[in-house]
């Protein structure tokens, strides 16, 4: 009697070693796919209040600011042409804008700080996916 609990013991603790083991294992995979969500909602919020009269709630660049402008906003939900740019060249289009050939792309250096900059890139990469 004694013995089995003994090993009824260990295997316990091996089990629990294991699941242990599983856990620190997979958990920092969910915890940064959870925080890539996280981000990518967060940045919404922040797309919906600076981004959406131009570039539209879809990020196909149509909205409703866009009626009157020559070079019109580019399309963020184009994957094609998203996956070229780089996070840092996002962060540089957003940070000081971006005028070729007339176009608009207002600087947002000073209104937005780096944190809320990173989340609307996360949703940029959501979006585009
Ligand atoms: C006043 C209108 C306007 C607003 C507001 C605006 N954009 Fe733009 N955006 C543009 C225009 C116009 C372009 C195209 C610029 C060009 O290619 O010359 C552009 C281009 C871009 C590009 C592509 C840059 C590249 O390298 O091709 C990104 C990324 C972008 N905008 C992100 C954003 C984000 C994020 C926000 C909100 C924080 C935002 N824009 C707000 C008008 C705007």
């Amino acid at each position: 009697m004694r013995n089995h609990g003994v090993v009824a013991c260990c295997s316990g603790a091996a089990l629990a070693g294991v699941c242990l083991f599983a856990f620190a294992w997979l958990a920092p995979v969910a915890q940064r796919s959870a925080a890539a969500q996280g981000d990518a909602a967060a940045g919404q919020a922040v797309y919906k209040k600076y981004c959406v009269v131009c570039h539209g709630e879809t990020g196909a660049g149509d909205g409703p600011a866009t009626a009157k402008m020559k070079v019109k906003p580019a399309n963020l939900a184009d994957k094609a042409m998203l996956s070229k740019l780089t996070d840092a060249q996002l962060m540089t289009a957003i940070t000081d804008g971006k005028k070729t050939e007339g176009g608009a792309m207002p600087p947002f250096g000073k209104k937005l700080g780096e944190a809320d900059r990173k989340l609307v890139i996360a949703f940029l990469r959501a979006l585009a996916k």
